[in-house]
């Protein structure tokens, strides 16, 4: 029984006086010895029975943003969770109230669904009527390789989120322009040539290019391999720093289709090394990074030439140091590498998006876009 339901008259009102502002006193002392930093979102650090907002306190409810448009985000794909505020955190992005919340369909401006999440026969998608205002976005960023065709989603939708740069909302990596003079660039120590991390080595998701490409490489040149498919794993941690190490890295994608081109191409510029890549042709790769920042395995007639040029690069420091002379005028930012953190950036972007743009739209056929 709590001391409040048999005191009474003015002695109670007295002691539940003292006990309230003693709460808010201790809530505000620790509140600001837990003032949050700059990398994470504010946390309630409190305890549990500390940090229970009053009853009727309107300042501690969750406040409505009437003004930002909502999106729904209706699959979380492939079940990686995020805390939304990571939009603000890591990309400035605060231009939509983003929730899970399916009950909120109604007054949702976008509703963001995971192609792969999407059943057979539709029936895990919106069932009650679309709102007119409402835009559905195809959220894709897979390459045609690894798509599976699921019928009737033509008329559906109203945006494309893909790494396509025709889509709607395109979402990939990029490198950005500096103002004024960068930093002089350090080579960072250098003590292996050739680097490879990869997990993914199923041959139905379009690896044998690149896989066969290997094998041929590998009989001329030392490569020291990572990742789920050599099970030698490496930590998060010590990703950037690993490609930081090598003079050399392999950016083969899984499959080559038109701009599906991903961070294995961040990666290496981002940690000051040279890309190999694999992947569409090279005009494509100088859509989005300067022809002299990286190497295209077509440049050359097969991979021996191209071992016995990465072999004469690392006996020529002036030469490749030239792979770096980029760095002056862009700049190519670490992009995020967890599992979990894997799909952060699109629905970010997608949230953007849908905080800037009201125009009608209607994709008809998907699959005649997508597939070409
Ligand atoms: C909460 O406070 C507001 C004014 O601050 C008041 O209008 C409302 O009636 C209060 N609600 C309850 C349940 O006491
Ligand atoms: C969205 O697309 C559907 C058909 O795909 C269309 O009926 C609807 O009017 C479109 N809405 C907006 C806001 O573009």
């Amino acid at each position: 029984m709590l001391p409040s339901t048999f005191l009474t008259g003015p002695l109670r009102i007295i002691l539940v006086g003292i006990l309230g502002i003693g709460g808010f006193l201790t809530l505000f002392v620790m509140y600001y010895q837990s003032a949050p930093s700059q990398i994470c979102p504010p946390q309630p650090a409190l305890p549990r029975h500390y940090s229970k907002p009053p009853e009727n306190n309107s300042l501690s409810k969750k406040q409505p943003e009437p003004d930002k448009p909502i999106m729904l985000l209706w699959f979380w794909p492939e079940n990686r969770r995020f805390d939304f505020r990571d939009c603000t955190t890591f990309f400035n992005i605060d231009g939509c109230q983003l929730t899970d919340d399916r009950s909120l369909y109604n007054k949702a401006d976008g509703v963001l669904i995971f192609h792969k999440s999407i059943k057979h026969d539709l029936s895990n998608l919106p069932q009650s009527p679309r709102p007119p205002f409402q835009k559905w976005i195809w959220y894709h960023v897979e390459s045609p390789t690894n798509t599976i065709r699921i019928p009737g989603l033509e008329n559906l939708f109203n945006l494309t989120l893909s790494y396509r740069e025709d889509a709607d909302i395109p979402v990939r990596w990029r490198l950005t322009a500096r103002k004024g003079q960068g930093e002089d660039f350090v080579l960072p120590k250098k003590d292996k040539l050739v680097c490879w991390i990869v997990s993914n080595n199923n041959p139905a998701t379009g690896t044998a290019v690149r896989d066969n490409y290997y094998t041929e490489l590998v009989k001329h040149i030392k490569v020291d391999v990572y990742g789920k498919a050599f099970a030698r794993f490496l930590r998060y941690e010590d990703y950037f720093s690993t490609l930081s190490s090598c003079k050399f890295y392999l950016s083969f994608e899984n499959s080559v289709h038109r701009d599906y081109i991903t961070e294995k191409l961040n990666g290496p510029l981002a940690a000051g090394t040279v890309p190999v890549v694999l992947g569409p042709p090279r005009q494509n790769y100088e859509d989005f990074v300067p022809g002299d920042s990286f190497i295209h395995v077509n440049d050359f007639p097969n991979a021996k030439a191209l071992a016995e040029f990465l072999l004469k690069l690392d006996k020529d420091d002036e030469a490749y140091l030239r792979y770096f002379q980029w760095r002056r005028n862009l700049f190519a930012q670490q992009h995020l590498i967890q599992l979990s953190q894997e799909f952060i950036q699109s629905i970010c972007y997608a949230c953007d998006h849908i905080g800037k743009h009201k125009e009608y739209r209607v994709v008809h056929n998907i699959y005649k876009w997508y597939f070409g």
